[in-house]
């Protein structure tokens, strides 16, 4: 890694670190937070931004809650199953999310959508 590129990384390591920090202020994100760094940060921004997937800003508008919780149980499954939406974002990226174990867990499904829910009402102040 050249030092313009692991500047660029560390930027933006810092950027996703305040702003995680920043929702956690918010009462009752805590787990949800902890499960998006882990797990989903890598490939989500909590903006508009796209990186690999879809920043997550406006996700709670763009689909019901229940959509949500099939999708992250398990995204291949939900496109094959013809649903339009999900096969709208498979032709627009380039990989298809893969089914994360983690998701399985139905508190933790609650616990991230919650966490989505209040990201999107902090960027919406
Ligand atoms: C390896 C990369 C990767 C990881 C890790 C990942 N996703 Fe995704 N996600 C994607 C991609 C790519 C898409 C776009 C649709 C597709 O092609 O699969 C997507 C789409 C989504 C969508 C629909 C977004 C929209 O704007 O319509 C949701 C919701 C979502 N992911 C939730 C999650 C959650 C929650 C986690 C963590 C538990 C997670 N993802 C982890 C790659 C990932």
């Amino acid at each position: 890694m050249n030092r313009y590129l692991l500047k660029m990384f560390v930027l933006a390591a810092i950027t996703v670190m305040s702003m995680a920090a920043g929702v956690n202020a918010e009462e009752g994100a805590g787990e949800g937070e902890r499960i998006y760094v882990k797990y989903c940060s890598g490939c989500h921004k909590l903006t508009d931004q796209t990186s690999t997937g879809p920043g997550f800003q406006g996700v709670t508008g763009r689909h019901t809650e229940a959509w949500i919780d099939k999708w992250v149980q398990g995204p291949k499954a939900i496109i094959e199953s013809g649903d339009p939406d999900a096969i709208l974002l498979k032709e627009k990226y380039k990989i298809t999310m893969p089914t994360l174990k983690v998701m399985a867990d139905e508190k933790a499904r609650r616990e991230i959508i919650n966490f989505l829910k209040q990201n999107d009402k902090n960027v919406a102040q």
